[in-house]
């Protein structure tokens, strides 16, 4: 099965609600929710008050992706705003913990994820993989919606499967349309994201359940 996540950066942040009761009545598993803090990367987008309004918004399970310094700090008010994922960046080690984060998310009962730029390889994120929920393969470099995918990041999801525990949900993030969607599946993806193709369409509904048919899966 794949599970299909439109990610709320392409919505119109004018109609907030609207926007999330539209990815759910078009049929969308789940929405994803990017945060940036101008640190981590060079794009400020919304913290825990926007995720609080998203998430009284739908009944969705909100996969909110950290692209921040310091997740440590911030994890518990994403929870406490109704995450029912927390993503971290182990990119972030130079500025924060992203081990902590996830023991402070663990704790409190929210699934547990870890994100890894284009140019980060798999080997170093091994440590973090036999105990996360979700593992994220960026295929653009984090920071704006609409970047071109880059397939040379698909290998990435055969070298962790065997590291990673049973029924972990690999995600892939960033240029998804239903060929890159196809290859992402084929390479062993079995969650998709997608910005800008489906929330950016008139025909919402129509795209997730084509994507979800992709990679003859
Ligand atoms: C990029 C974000 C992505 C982005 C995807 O920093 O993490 O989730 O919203 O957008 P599209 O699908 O437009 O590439
Ligand atoms: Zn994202």
């Amino acid at each position: 099965m794949i599970t299909v996540a439109p990610s709320i950066l392409a919505c119109d942040f004018a109609h907030l609600a609207d926007e999330a009761k539209r990815a759910e009545d078009a049929g969308a598993d789940q929405l994803h929710v990017d945060v940036m803090d101008g640190h981590y990367v060079r794009n400020i987008s919304i913290g825990p008050l926007i995720v609080e309004a998203v998430r009284r918004s739908t009944g969705l399970p909100l996969n909110v992706h950290l692209m921040i310094d310091n997740p440590e700090v911030f994890a518990k008010d994403f929870i406490d705003a109704g995450a029912d994922y927390v993503l971290v960046h182990p990119e972030c080690e130079g500025g924060g913990d992203p081990q902590k984060a996830l023991e402070i998310t663990r704790q409190r009962g929210v699934k547990t994820g870890i994100a890894l730029n284009p140019e980060t390889p798999i080997s170093a994120a091994a440590g973090f993989l036999p105990d996360i929920d979700f593992l994220l393969v960026m295929s653009v470099n984090p920071g704006w919606g609409g970047q071109a995918f880059m397939p040379e990041v698909l290998p990435k999801f055969a070298e962790a499967k065997p590291l990673c525990r049973e029924g972990i949900e690999l995600g892939i993030d960033g240029g998804i349309n239903f060929e890159t969607a196809g290859d992402a599946v084929r390479a062993g993806c079995n969650y998709l994201i997608a910005g800008t193709f489906l929330f950016k369409s008139d025909d919402m509904a129509g795209r997730i359940e084509k994507l979800r048919r992709v990679g003859g899966k």
